[in-house]
């Protein structure tokens, strides 16, 4: 494991061509604050063009948590104005949304508010037993802001959205699973382990065919059928002037496995 850059709320590693974005406040359940806002876009940013990093893991610090949600502490003296500044594009949630390359969110403990949001702009969830999910803005007489109505609804369904959305209760890692809201539950020790095999798996596969799936998949909650449709058959067609689908084609009728190189 190698630290490739020095941030106070964050911390990045690479572990072959999987990045790790750790958010690194323990100690406030590593609750995001402004800070983490700033520091996690930087780091997106040079994520996206490091050529190395092929997947990401987002991640917390500490056993406890994932993300608690926005950092409480830092409401006082917010206003309208500020707010929509933080939550507005460029946020952190459409970084990792429009982040051209699969995101992981490996999700050890509460994952509430904004780390829901977090977790929901993320391409796969994976989650420990002792996970706890929820969006309680209500508790706090405010709603979700960081995509939680329309991501968690196109996700779940409106009747079970609508209810965590209402009555901010937090549910567990197996019902999560029920929902469909998360891929896989592990026990706390297995998820590192588990999280980087499928990482891994994917990491193997062309940055290329990675990027135009992601993107086609993620078509389907923002157009309508006939568009996506042509959607995909463009990009499925951008596939074809790729160096790996040769690559991936040729492996294939060799018998032999692809190395794809991300051109
Ligand atoms: N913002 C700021 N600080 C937070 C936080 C948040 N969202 N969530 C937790 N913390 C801080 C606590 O204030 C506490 O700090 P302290 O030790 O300086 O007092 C520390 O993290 C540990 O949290 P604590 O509440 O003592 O842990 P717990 O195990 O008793 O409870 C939770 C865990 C997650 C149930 C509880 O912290 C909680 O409800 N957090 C807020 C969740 C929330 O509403 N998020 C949405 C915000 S829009």
């Amino acid at each position: 494991l190698q630290n490739m850059d020095s941030y106070e709320t964050i911390q990045i590693e690479k572990q072959e061509s999987v990045g790790i974005l750790t958010i690194n406040r323990p100690d406030k359940l590593n609750a995001l604050n402004s800070k983490v806002h700033s520091e996690g876009i930087a780091a997106l940013k040079k994520l996206r063009d490091d050529e190395g990093v092929r997947v990401l893991v987002i991640t917390g610090a500490g056993e406890k948590s994932f993300i608690a949600g926005a950092d409480i502490s830092e409401f006082a003296g917010q206003t309208p104005v500020t707010q929509r500044a933080v939550f507005q594009n460029p946020s952190l949630f459409n970084s990792i949304d429009e982040f051209p390359k699969p995101v992981i969110a490996m999700i050890n403990g509460f994952c509430l508010g904004g780390g829901c949001e977090i977790a929901l702009a993320c391409d796969l969830r994976i989650v420990s037993e002792n996970a706890k999910i929820g969006q309680p803005e209500i508790n706090l007489g405010i709603i979700p802001g960081g995509g939680g109505t329309q991501r968690l609804t196109r996700l779940i369904g409106e009747g079970k959205s609508m209810e965590m959305i209402l009555t901010g209760d937090m549910i567990d890692a197996g019902t999560a699973h029920d929902l469909g809201l998360v891929n896989h539950v592990y026990s706390a020790e297995a998820l590192r382990e588990e999280t980087m095999k499928i990482a891994n798996k994917i990491a193997t596969k062309s940055p290329i065919a990675l990027q135009m799936a992601k993107e086609a998949v993620k078509t389907a909650s923002k157009a309508n059928l006939d568009e996506g449709l042509r959607r995909e058959i463009d990009l499925f067609a951008i596939c074809f002037s790729s160096e790996d689908k040769e690559e991936g084609v040729s492996a294939f009728l060799e018998k032999r496995k692809p190395e794809f190189k991300g051109r």
